[in-house]
């Protein structure tokens, strides 16, 4: 089997390499040269576990090779993304011009499968009429679907190989080809159903974990108004056997939970409504924290804040939307001058080298990801070179006995 895989983001790339590893002869299409440089070379520009070996390993034996556009397969699968615009409206542009991308060729029996997270209708209404542009008839000469990813950054080849999937085909035929494709390597189930419904699960999926996110965060503001620590009360919450409410924190971020609810609230606003309010509330957390920070910093002069993390998400690089790089913008807006210091991020305007560089002079230390490598900092170090000694933890992720003893007034979100 020949697969062309276009966009070979985190998601394009692991999922190439997969097949690749099973045995399909794969090409990787991006329209980015840089990517697709390094992946002749056996190398990568992303930091995913286990990806660099598995590339390059794929690549040496001539199983995965790159390519600046499409070429004929027998199935093509879509990872392009699916940003929001600043109107919080889906920006379908990628998928689009990937999808126009492949008509030249496609050829009878063909199966396409679009893995972008995307609005209902995405499949139907917006590439069913580009591909018709084949000639082919589709259904029946090609299979168009649906077969969304569920997999989390930092653990994406195991969870391509082990966590269920869903293949949505436009009619049983094409689900049951999808289900056949990914079987080449996926030992979960895998469970078929329609395109929309397959769309839907996908925004459902990650709204839920959305909204739930959202109520711990309006918990955190609640329990600090209430003087209640909103991390012993969730923790005790949770020992209720049906209860599973998730962690407060900065915001939401990434690439998913922080923009497939508006997918649903753009095409659903009057039924949206809790997930709207959702989004808005998630959204609103970097001005909360700022606000706090603003409150530690009240009675100190040109006060400068050291933020630590920077991107969405613990233990990787990925910074797209994250509450931090908002939170850092709100502050600077503020006159409060900021440096960051975040060991995944390799290029990001001022992030510093090492964390007592960027500690030095500093009135308040934010913890603001909870990489592994923040767990247990060197408070006696950082109390050398800070001007003031401020801790703020918006994670609940370190001891903050620790920081007391090396003198820190400590603070913590979501407690008074
Ligand atoms: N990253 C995740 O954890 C995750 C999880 C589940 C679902 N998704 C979804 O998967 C999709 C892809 O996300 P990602 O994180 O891999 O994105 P990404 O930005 O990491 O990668 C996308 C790649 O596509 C390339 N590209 C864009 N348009 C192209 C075109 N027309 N032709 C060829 N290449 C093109 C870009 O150059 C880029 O390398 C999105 O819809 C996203 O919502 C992502």
């Amino acid at each position: 089997m020949k697969i062309c895989v276009i966009g070979l983001g985190y998601i394009g790339l692991p999922t190439a390499s997969m097949f690749a590893s099973a045995g399909c002869e794969v090409v990787g299409v991006d329209k980015n040269p840089k990517v697709i440089d390094a992946l002749n070379k056996g190398e990568i520009i992303i930091e995913e576990k286990g990806l660099a070996e598995l590339v390059s390993k794929v690549v040496k034996d001539k199983f995965l090779r790159g390519s600046l556009v499409p070429e004929e397969a027998d199935v093509f699968i879509i990872t392009v993304p699916t940003p929001i615009t600043t109107q919080k409206k889906a920006d379908m542009s990628y998928v689009i011009s990937a999808t126009e991308s492949i008509v030249p060729y496609l050829r009878k029996g063909n199966l396409v499968i679009l893995e972008s997270t995307s609005p209902v209708g995405t499949v139907d209404e917006l590439m069913i009429p580009i591909l018709e542009k084949s000639a082919l008839k589709i259904g029946e000469e090609l299979f168009v679907g649906h077969s969304p990813e569920r997999v989390i950054p930092g653990q994406i080849l195991k969870e391509l190989v082990f966590n269920s999937r869903l293949a949505g085909g436009i009619n049983p035929i094409s689900s049951e080809k999808i289900a056949k494709v990914y079987k080449t390597f996926v030992k979960g189930e895998i469970y078929l159903t329609d395109s929309r419904t397959a769309e839907l699960c996908k925004l459902a999926e990650n709204t839920y974990r959305d909204v739930n996110i959202a109520f711990a965060n309006e918990l955190a503001k609640i329990c600090e108004d209430l003087n209640i620590n909103v991390w012993e009360a969730i923790e005790l919450c949770n020992k209720h056997p049906r209860v599973n409410i998730h962690q407060p924190g900065p915001g939401v971020g990434g690439h998913c939970i922080a923009v497939d609810p508006w997918f649903i609230v753009e095409k659903q606003p009057d039924n949206a409504k809790i997930i709207e309010l959702s989004r808005k509330t998630n959204d609103s957390m970097p001005s909360f924290v700022a606000d706090r920070i603003k409150r530690i910093l009240s009675t100190i002069n040109s006060p400068k804040v050291t933020i630590l993390g920077i991107t969405y998400k613990p233990d990787v690089d990925d910074i797209r939307e994250s509450p931090l790089i908002y939170l850092i913008d709100i502050l600077k807006k503020d006159g409060i001058k900021v440096s960051i210091y975040d060991p995944h991020v390799e290029k990001y305007d001022g992030n510093a080298t090492d964390l007592i560089t960027a500690a030095t002079g500093s009135d308040l230390l934010v913890l603001g990801v909870h990489h592994g490598s923040f767990k247990e900092l060197p408070f006696h170090k950082l109390a050398e070179v800070m001007r003031h000694k401020n801790f703020l933890d918006t994670r609940n992720f370190v001891s903050l006995s620790d920081a007391k003893d090396a003198g820190f007034s400590c603070y913590l979100l979501g407690n008074n």
